[in-house]
């Protein structure tokens, strides 16, 4: 069965399997699994096969290829206190993530994390993971920003696992292979459309639509485990795929839920200029470094002790004051360069491959004799969905703000544990994903009897999915979706940046808010249900504009700077006032946004170690 491109099985299970919108009618595929996957990147794939590993009945569904997902694409590595290259620590490594979440991550989510990361990376070796050696032929790892020995004491930690600079790549490919050899479903170039939600507040599984075809999809399922990835596309200039759309975030605002800890939106110091695509941060780990116009290695004066390798709000901000203060190079001054020609042909070869090809193609650039000309680019969203660290999504109820939300589960960068607070290391993504995935699966293996009866569904359950595709697919309106996506991403980008003060978000917010409100504009030509790449754009967009509102409206709600949200108007972290968890629902109707909070976990998972205290944050 696995790896199948499949119709299912007629099923039924209360539900009407016909729907009529209007004078048009369309019917229902059903299916039924224990638990269900949406996403087949890093996460997805690690749930699929621990769930499958279970005895779980396990379907996957994804919009793209697996192997084509977004952690393709993740460079410099995962970060793993294996020690292979100096002492380390796990307990150093949970230090540095507190201190890079600027104090705003779950602790006993921190060190689940750095606990369980060393034996993630070597059961990604053991699969095959064609990791990168050393001389004596363990796996070799890099520094990467904000990694540290000694409790941020000692010299930099060479924590990050790489397989030369296409880590991500490896790792997904290993992952695909190893779900193939178990008995998970694939519903590939499905796209998931909403969740289906009991009237207890239960999630009962969720709609798709197989896009070659058209064909509408019912999926039951006893746990729902979204691992949908980031919505980077929200912005104009970012280093995510164009599938970044935050599909799984945005189902969850629809069905009424809150998503966390939006408005913490990460810029990786080196994108390409004008491409944005990715230049790993492995390279300032192998001693690659940043200069403005003048030839300054300007990391020296904002982070004395890591200079180039602090923590990426730290450098992206860095390089956004020396563009600022007229220091940036190139014609119109508004870039800076990233030098790695002194590191030699050898290691770059070795090491680097990747990005010194993205260098030549992207940027014309011959990376053994000129640098590459980077700015800070959109790469990854700290906030989603909230869960805990058995990846169990939380919704506050009354006198319990981590109440559970049953059947309903999250990982990745979807999903907000929270490893990352208000900004992430790099390499602590790859091991979020592999860490989470399996964490997901093993509750659902603790939590759901395999082949248990499904209650009944509503009778309705799943039309008003049909309805809205329904709505956008007739749409005709005057705006097409690549304008409207256009305004969206440009705002953004303008609004709700690297740096941010209150006038400049209020100004994004009106905006954001009224191209939101748009909507009903918008123009959608192709009718069809095969292939129609106008439909699912437009869905896409959907999904962006109300997470760009959450991420807006709690930029301008979030009177403090602390991690990647800097504000000018309030320059200094508020412990008091701030150290809370954002919330944010959004009414999909009236284009609203209500925000609330959550306590931060102020608790480790165990008695080995112990809470570590807010201080102030230098590098
Ligand atoms: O710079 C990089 O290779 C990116 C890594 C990450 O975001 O974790």
């Amino acid at each position: 069965m696995a790896n199948k491109k499949t119709n299912g099985s007629a099923d039924t299970f209360g539900a009407a399997r016909r729907f009529s919108i209007g004078d048009r009618s369309y019917d229902i595929v059903d299916h039924t699994f224990d638990a269900v996957v949406v996403g087949a990147g890093g996460a997805g794939l690690r749930a699929v096969v621990g769930c499958s590993q279970a005895g779980l009945k396990t379907a996957c569904i994804s919009k793209v290829f697996p192997t084509r997902s977004h952690t393709v694409a993740a460079q410099g590595g995962i970060a793993a206190s294996l020690g292979n290259m100096g002492e380390d620590n796990w307990r150093w490594h949970m230090y540095d993530s507190v201190k890079g979440s600027d104090w705003l991550g779950d602790q006993d989510a921190i060190e689940y994390l750095a606990r369980e990361a060393p034996d993630a990376v070597y059961e990604l070796e053991h699969w095959g993971v064609p990791f990168s050696r050393t001389e004596s032929g363990e796996i070799y790892q890099r520094a990467f920003g904000g990694m540290t020995t000694q409790f941020g004491e000692g010299p930099a930690a060479q924590r990050t696992c790489a397989a030369a600079d296409r880590t991500g790549h490896a790792i997904l490919h290993t992952l695909y292979g190893q779900s193939l050899k178990h008995d998970a479903e694939f519903f590939i170039e499905y796209f998931a459309l909403d969740l289906i939600m009991d009237d207890d507040g239960a999630c009962r599984g969720l709609m798709a639509i197989n896009l070659e075809d058209g064909t509408i999809h019912r999926f039951r399922a006893h746990k729902t485990i979204l691992a949908t990835g980031g919505y980077g596309r929200a912005y104009f200039s970012c280093t995510s795929a164009h599938t970044c759309t935050g599909d799984g975030n945005a189902m969850v605002l629809r069905a009424g839920l809150p998503l966390e800890d939006m408005e913490f939106v990460q810029f990786h110091p080196t994108g390409i200029y004008g491409a944005g695509c990715l230049i790993t941060e492995g390279v300032r780990g192998e001693g690659g470094y940043l200069v403005n116009s003048e030839g300054d290695r300007f990391m020296e004066r904002y982070a004395p002790s890591a200079k180039d390798l602090a923590s990426r709000d730290v450098v992206s901000r860095a390089m956004t004051m020396e563009i600022r203060d007229g220091r940036g190079v190139g014609k119109e001054k508004d870039h800076i360069y990233l030098h790695l020609d002194h590191l030699g042909a050898d290691l770059l070869n070795e090491r680097l491959p990747g990005i010194s090809e993205s260098a030549r193609i992207f940027a014309g650039v011959d990376v053994t004799r000129e640098p590459i000309p980077v700015l800070p680019t959109v790469h990854y969203n700290m906030g989603g969905i909230p869960t805990n660290y058995m990846g169990e999504v939380i919704s506050p109820k009354k006198g319990d703000p981590d109440a559970i939300v049953p059947g309903l589960m999250a990982a990745g960068e979807a999903a907000c544990a929270s490893v990352h607070g208000a900004n992430r290391l790099g390499s602590n993504s790859l091991t979020d994903l592999v860490v989470f995935g399996r964490a997901a699966a093993l509750r659902c293996a603790e939590t759901v009897e395999a082949g248990a009866k499904h209650a009944d569904l509503a009778h309705n359950a799943g039309e008003a999915a049909i309805a809205r595709l329904d709505h956008f697919r007739h749409a005709s309106g005057a705006t097409p979706t690549a304008e409207m996506r256009r305004q969206m991403q440009r705002s953004m980008q303008d609004h709700c940046a690297v740096y941010r003060t209150g006038e400049v978000l209020k100004e994004g917010v009106v905006k954001i808010d009224g191209i939101w409100g748009s909507i009903d504009d918008i123009s959608v030509t192709d009718r069809s249900l095969v292939w129609n790449s106008d439909l699912i754009e437009t869905l896409e967009y959907d999904n962006l504009i109300a997470q760009a509102a959450v991420t807006i409206h709690g930029a301008v709600n979030r009177q403090e700077s602390r991690g990647a949200h800097a504000r000018e108007d309030f320059p200094d972290r508020d412990d008091k006032k701030w150290m809370v968890h954002t919330l944010a629902w959004a009414d999909d109707a009236k284009h609203k946004i209500k925000l609330g909070d959550r306590p931060v976990h102020t608790w480790t998972m165990s008695n080995e170690v112990e809470y570590i205290k807010p201080k102030a944050r230098v590098y």
